[in-house]
């Protein structure tokens, strides 16, 4: 049973529903405080449980043929699309994404674990002869193939509770391991709701384990577990750092925070730019990694920027998601919505022009815009994860440069000009994983390489990445003699 009569929801552990009603999470949804349902906060034992199924499992499932794991795969793509609309109520409830958003990320997610599917199919090894190099004879091949990292953790945010889980879940599976799923807690419903899609396609039991729990009591015991052999970790740089002094030399991927910069250069077409920049900072409250969460524009053309994107705001709907598909939300929590009024506090103090919103009800913070915003201020460098988008003003293109390679974090950046010899130029100094030219930053589509330098991250993510990262290279070198 995957939930109680009092809602209730089980942990996935060797193929069953495990109820434990001690010891109760509440999950409450941010929309109005009503109760979505409740998730048990594990032991230590029961972790240490869940992962040693994990680990049993983990021997055979690296022998099952990979067209046959990708069947499973694709029947948990269907499963998913049937059970859309189901799994994106809970989300709204869960995580106060609104709704056509939430079915949105339930069909991405589909799309992605077939792609991966068909991915992991078509991996290729090589081989090398030993003559290429100097002084050996043609009478040595190393033949590379890859195998399986044995029990991959994986860790997953609220903001993308089904597409973050699935995107470690799916490449972790077909590149032959074992995975021990913990959700964000607020969130965890809906990543139980995709365990289940995992199960009742018919994946062989253990090999999807799940853990419910805070992070804060258990997240420490399960990344240095001497039985995960692997971290792939979704949220917050100061988590993620966290996790890589403490891991030592576990291999871990890390997906982190962001202060993605839109650099608007005076030959840019302004329209365009007012458009993205509005899309890229605003949806889903900019609660994501890759929302724009500052502008970088040079005097020669900012006035008539701001004045679009101020006009490009109004579209800009905010509401309860229980009402309509408001582009903005509540907050995910109190303390996130007082972390964003305190940025937007400091940057009124210090002087910033408000254009519009830098009001709150409950925990909708209204879209809310700043222009001449300086380097002193906390909105130029901190990353809000909520709707507020500030605009520093510089004297030229070197400039934007410098101030977006100041930032501690590096996922993206846009620069939008057209000039390709310019965005060329600029893409090669800034300091990010990826540059988009003439549009928001955003991570699709997911077999693009996806990766954050400095506090962003370590390792890269999309699909083929994501295989390779969870199998390691075996070579077998055939001496001919
Ligand atoms: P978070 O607070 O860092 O939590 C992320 C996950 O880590 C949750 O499952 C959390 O569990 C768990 N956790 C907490 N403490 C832990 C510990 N000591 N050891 C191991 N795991 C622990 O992040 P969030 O608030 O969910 O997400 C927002 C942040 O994630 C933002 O900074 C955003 O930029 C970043 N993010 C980055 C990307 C990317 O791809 N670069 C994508 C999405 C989000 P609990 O929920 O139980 O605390
Ligand atoms: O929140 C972080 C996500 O990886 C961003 O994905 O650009 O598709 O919204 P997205």
């Amino acid at each position: 049973m995957f939930n109680t009569e009092e809602n209730i929801y089980g942990n996935l552990l060797n193929g069953k529903w495990i109820h434990n009603k001690e010891n109760l999470i509440h999950i409450k949804s941010p929309i109005n405080g009503e109760l979505v349902g409740s998730i048990h906060a594990m032991s230590r034992e029961e972790v240490d449980e869940a992962i040693n199924i994990a680990k049993k499992a983990q021997k055979e499932w690296a022998l099952v043929p990979t067209n046959e794991k990708s069947k499973i795969l694709h029947n948990v793509a269907d499963l998913l699309e049937e059970r859309a609309e189901e799994i994106a109520k809970i989300m709204v409830l869960e995580i106060a994404k609104d709704n056509k958003s939430a079915i949105s990320e339930v069909k991405r997610t589909a799309d992605f674990i077939r792609f991966t599917a068909e991915t992991a199919e078509n991996i290729k090894g090589e081989s090398l002869p030993g003559d290429s190099f100097p002084g050996f004879k043609n009478d040595k091949i190393s033949i590379v193939t890859r195998e399986a990292l044995g029990v991959v953790l994986a860790i997953s945010p609220f903001n993308y509770p089904v597409n973050l889980a699935a995107s470690k879940i799916a490449p972790a599976l077909m590149a032959g391991n074992s995975v021990v799923f913990k959700p964000a807690t607020q969130g965890a419903i809906s990543g139980l709701y995709l365990a289940k899609a995992f199960k009742d396609a018919g994946l062989p039991d253990g090999l999807i384990n799940t853990i419910t729990g805070r992070g804060s009591e258990i997240g420490d015991y399960v990344v240095t577990h001497k039985d995960t052999d692997f971290v792939n970790f979704t949220g917050s740089s100061e988590i993620g750092k966290r996790i890589s002094r403490i891991t030592e030399m576990k291999p871990i991927l890390m997906e982190l925070g962001g202060k993605d910069a839109a650099i608007v250069l005076d030959d840019a077409d302004l329209d365009l730019a007012a458009k993205n920049i509005v899309a890229g900072a605003f949806s889903y409250s900019g609660q994501r990694c890759t929302a724009v969460k500052r502008v970088l524009v040079t005097d020669y053309v900012s006035d008539t920027l701001v004045e679009k994107i101020v006009e490009e705001m109004k579209k800009v709907t905010y509401g309860s998601p229980l009402e309509g598909n408001f582009t903005v939300g509540p907050l995910i929590d109190t303390k996130s919505a007082d972390f964003v009024e305190g940025l937007i506090k400091d940057a009124v103090d210090k002087g910033a022009t408000l254009l519009a919103g830098g009001t709150r009800e409950g925990n909708i913070i209204a879209p809310t815009l700043f222009d001449n915003v300086t380097v002193d201020m906390r909105i130029a460098w901190e990353e809000p994860f909520g709707p507020v988008l500030p605009i520093i003003r510089v004297r030229n293109m070197e400039e934007a440069i410098k101030i977006a390679n100041e930032s501690e974090y590096g996922l993206q950046s846009s620069i939008f000009t057209k000039d390709i010899n310019k965005a060329f130029y600029v893409a090669s100094k800034l300091e990010v994983g990826t540059v988009q030219v003439n549009n928001k930053t955003e991570r699709g589509p997911d077999h693009f390489p996806f990766l954050g330098v400095k506090s962003s991250g370590m390792g890269v993510q999309g699909i083929r990445y994501s295989i390779e990262a969870m199998s390691r290279v075996k070579a077998t070198v055939i001496n001919l003699k």
